[in-house]
């Protein structure tokens, strides 16, 4: 994912990372990148907007059918009577994955806290991923499969493949606070904006629509705290503050792709200097080209891997795929 990309480039990058996910959504996006009217169309709007996954969720807002053929698309992108434009521009890619714990959770537990730890997540949508200790998990590695269950029964499972010699978690956290800052933080108690998270999950992946609904359930019970605002502003102090519960750990996930290079740059500055200062932790899970700095510090990620690079304090450990379903560790 790289929103500020080449139009057409990042179509076709998307269409190589939805194949095995969504068939719909690689062929739209294929019949996007070839399709030089629709091209047209999309660089009327600001380049952020024109992302695919914000394209395709907006048309499917506005009942084109998904799973269903391209034709549909290009035709009601092309005829919009400015519904469908009114939609990518007021609303945002704001895809709240809880899939994405089961790698992040070997993350938390490398910073081997002692006591609670404070959770700060930085552009959280809804702020699903703030509740680790909420989940029980199961990772399938080629020695079996390893579990890691919390108390009471009825909770729900997040299932990922472990390859590497990954420190799978005995324990789950001990979560004394969690909090974040996004530019427009989702209420997980709005219907209309849990509608449009659910339209963001992919045609083709009922099992994810499922999941979700179980994770605004979890959220809904005890309601994260989320501030508005700018990450780059709004992050030091939110920090600060979160010390007083315990060791705090800034993470995020698909966020940073949003920021262009000088943002990315000064995010990861900040970022370095917080945790020099020993303020916080940092876990960072974000496509390769995102934290170069990150990235650099691990092997190269072949072209045939589709992942994001997952961050201990700027170290790179993982690769992870961009819904969670798998990690490879790195050794
Ligand atoms: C794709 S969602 C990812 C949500 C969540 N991290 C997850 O993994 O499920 C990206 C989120 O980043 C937020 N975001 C983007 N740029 C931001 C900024 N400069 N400051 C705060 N939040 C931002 C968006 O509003 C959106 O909610």
């Amino acid at each position: 994912m790289e929103v500020h990309g080449d139009t057409r480039r990042q179509y076709v990058e998307f269409a190589a990372d939805a194949v095995p996910d969504s068939p719909c959504f690689a062929e739209w996006a294929r019949g996007v990148a070839d399709d030089p009217e629709v091209l047209a169309w999309l660089e009327r709007l600001p380049v952020p907007k024109r992302q695919p996954n914000l394209v395709f969720a907006a048309a499917r807002w506005h009942d084109v059918p998904a799973p269903g053929p391209y034709a549909g698309l290009r035709r009601a992108l092309l005829a919009d009577d400015g519904g469908i434009e009114a939609t990518i521009r007021g609303r945002a890619t704001q895809t709240n994955e809880v899939g994405r714990l089961a790698t992040l959770l070997p993350a938390f537990d490398l910073l081997e806290a002692t006591g609670p730890i404070a959770l700060v997540e930085v552009g959280p949508s809804a702020g699903l991923c703030l509740y680790p200790d909420r989940y029980d998990y199961a990772w399938a590695t080629d020695a079996g499969t390893v579990r890691l269950r919390g108390p009471g029964a009825g909770r729900p499972e997040l299932t990922c493949r472990v390859d590497g010699p990954a420190p799978l978690p005995t324990a789950l956290p001990e979560v004394a606070h969690r909090t974040g800052v996004d530019l427009n933080p989702l209420d997980v108690t709005d219907p209309d904006q849990m509608a449009w998270l659910a339209n963001l999950v992919w045609p083709e992946d009922d099992g994810r629509r499922a999941q979700l609904v179980r994770a605004v359930g979890v959220a809904r019970a005890d309601p994260p705290r989320l501030l508005r605002g700018d990450l780059l502003t709004e992050l030091p102090a939110l920090v600060d503050a979160a010390a007083a519960y315990g060791t705090v750990v800034v993470f995020h996930s698909a966020v940073i792709a949003y920021l262009d290079d000088d943002d990315r740059a000064r995010f990861a500055s900040m970022m370095t200097g917080l945790v020099a200062e020993g303020r916080c932790r940092w876990v960072s899970n974000e496509a390769p080209r995102v934290l170069p700095g990150v990235t650099g510090l691990g092997p190269a990620m072949p072209p045939d891997v589709r992942g994001f690079v997952l961050g201990v304090d700027g170290r790179a450990v993982a690769w992870t795929h961009g819904h969670g379903r798998w990690l490879r560790w790195l050794a």
